[in-house]
């Protein structure tokens, strides 16, 4: 098999002059020319992103193994995406990042790939990028920061912000206190080691089969960590030998696996769209509606915040996500193959199993726990609730809304004393789509009315055409599509209408007579477009909305390794 990289160093001319003798000023000797296979490691590393920031470490390990096996590693940046830092949302530029990703690829000389990842759309940012590639790829994330503690407890991430804030604003803690739970909460590197978006696509990642069994829970500073990365180093260079790309390993089938190992870890509601979008970019039809169906009945067997009550660290020591498959066996597609050339069946066949982390297939923590997919009039094209992360009481609710039309404009009403709220309201937040905050943002989990907490209620419905943290938990109906500002009925809800939910159900209505709502309908105008350049007119111009994946249009599907033309 001719390498695609001979393309670049075995050329004998002027070109292969070029291509060589820049590459040899960083003090490469001959023989990585010699044909062997180069592999790009892609790195999503900065100190802007914290979550990321050790990636270049695990870089290093990636190389040894790649130079073991006799191929010629290497590293190169892309865009980096941090959850903390990044205004309005990382969200707006995670389909910048797979561009970024693909372009990178698909013009140098590399015959494999290892993407290295982390925070939260970094993971799926990459893969949407090298899926479009198609060239042989392992996916390598960077692990969960130890377990936060404070006080003598576990404080996981994110999900610990949103309890200590509560506290803070109810006034069961001091500013001083609340200063302090910032450095026990995250005290090593890695990502948020909550069941958060990041650990739930690194699962996802290995339940595709592109990541090695066993490496998405490793913690970010256990040794362990670096054996696995380097393990990937030598496994993809035997993968571009078996010609084995990311089309033979990730299917539809894969897609069902891993929704439904979605549903067991209880994962992240932000998992559906990324899935939609890696599908569209490998060109693969899966809906909305499939992964409601495929999760609908597997059984919720991981007890990790935010829905339980353990943390990654436990999760690792319990087993991770091998010990999670194998109990799964019975509802999954065992042969579909991964990246180490065999079955996930087979990968997972003697995966251990240690303590209560992980339950078993017969005791689940529940079942048909997972992200549910509504419709109904108020949500015509789908929304999301994660169920494991809801109010049981609240799964079927009929309420008032009281509606908001911008994240800041709840946020200066949060805390008013007479704000018209009680247990039963529907708290309804818009114009924080895809196109319309834009960037889609995590502010659907709306922090409670203060007169709510005061009055010691720990939950209301909310809904919104917004995403919410996956270390996020409450009734939280999210993904509401199509979105309030490309017209979606969300825009046209008044505060006093009645909406139903019914989650069993899977219904989501807007009780108010289709005469009245067309009325209102005549009377919408769009909002003003709030970006008129650059890239977020482009992701404005372009976004599909959240059933699709929040792609852009144009991105759907690939166009494979191939570059005809020389650039000299
Ligand atoms: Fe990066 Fe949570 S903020 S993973
Ligand atoms: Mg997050």
């Amino acid at each position: 098999m001719e390498l695609r990289s001979h393309q670049w160093f075995a050329e004998q001319g002027r070109n292969g002059f070029i291509h060589r003798s820049w590459m040899r000023n960083q003090g490469f000797s001959a023989e990585v020319f010699d044909g062997r296979p180069v592999i790009g490691i892609c790195n999503t590393w900065s100190e802007l992103t914290p979550c990321n920031a050790h990636l270049r470490r695990v870089a290093e390990a990636v190389k040894r193994g790649v130079w073991q096996a006799g191929g010629f590693p290497v590293e190169f940046p892309v865009m980096s995406l941090g959850e903390p830092l990044l205004r309005p949302t990382a969200m707006l530029f995670r389909n910048l990042l797979s561009m970024d990703t693909e372009e990178s690829i698909r013009g140098n000389p590399v015959d494999g790939v290892v993407l290295l990842s982390g925070c939260d759309k970094t993971t799926p940012g990459t893969i949407m990028g090298a899926a479009s590639v198609d060239l042989p790829t392992v996916v390598v994330t960077g692990g969960p920061m130890l377990n936060g503690k404070f006080r003598g407890c576990d404080l996981g991430s994110g999900t610990g912000v949103w309890q200590l804030t509560e506290d803070l604003r109810a006034g069961r803690m001091t500013p001083e206190e609340y200063l302090d739970a910032e450095s026990g909460m995250s005290r090593s590197n890695g990502h948020c080691m909550t069941m958060g978006t990041a650990s739930t696509m690194a699962c996802l990642a290995e339940a595709l089969g592109l990541q090695l069994p066993g490496s998405a829970a490793i913690p970010a500073v256990d040794s362990r960590r670096y054996a696995t990365a380097q393990r990937a180093g030598q496994r993809i260079v035997a993968m571009v030998g078996e010609d084995l790309r990311m089309s033979r390993i990730v299917t539809r089938a894969s897609f069902a696996n891993a929704a439904r190992a979605n549903a067991a870890l209880g994962g992240s509601t932000n998992a559906i769209i990324h899935l939609l979008a890696i599908a569209g970019r490998l060109g693969i039809d899966v809906t909305l509606d499939d992964l409601d169906g495929w999760a609908r009945d597997v059984p919720w067997l991981v007890d990790l915040q935010p829905s339980g009550k353990y943390l990654m660290e436990d999760f690792y020591y319990a087993g991770g996500l091998p010990a999670v498959l194998r109990e799964l066996l019975p509802v999954l597609d065992g042969d579909q193959l991964t990246v180490t050339g065999r079955s996930i069946a087979d990968n997972v066949a003697t995966a251990p199993r240690y303590g209560e982390v992980i339950r078993p297939y017969a005791e689940p923590l529940g079942v048909g726990a997972g992200t549910a997919v509504l419709r109904g009039n108020l949500a015509p094209d789908g929304a999301v609730v994660k169920q494991s992360a809801a109010s049981e009481r609240l799964l079927r609710h009929c309420g008032t809304a009281l509606v908001f039309d911008s994240i800041e404009e709840y946020d200066a009403a949060k805390d008013d004393p007479e704000l018209p709220v009680d247990a039963d309201t529907v708290l309804v937040l818009r114009n924080s789509g895809p196109r319309g905050y834009p960037g889609m943002p995590e502010v659907g989990n709306l922090e409670l009315p203060k007169r709510l907490i005061d009055a010691g209620i720990d939950d209301v419905v909310r809904i919104s055409d917004a995403r919410m943290s996956g270390t996020a938990y409450g009734t939280v109906v999210l993904h509401v599509a199509p979105e309030a500002a490309v017209g979606g009925p969300l825009a046209l809800v008044r505060t006093g209408d009645r909406i139903e939910l019914d989650v069993p159900a899977r219904r989501l209505h807007l009780d108010v007579p289709e005469a009245e709502l067309a009325r209102r309908r005549a009377e919408w105008r769009a909002p003003e477009p709030s970006y008129d350049r650059g890239y977020a007119r482009l992701y404005v111009d372009h976004v599909l909305q959240a059933d699709r994946g929040c792609d852009l249009d144009f991105l759907a599907g690939g166009s494979g390794s191939g570059v005809a033309r020389q650039s000299h």
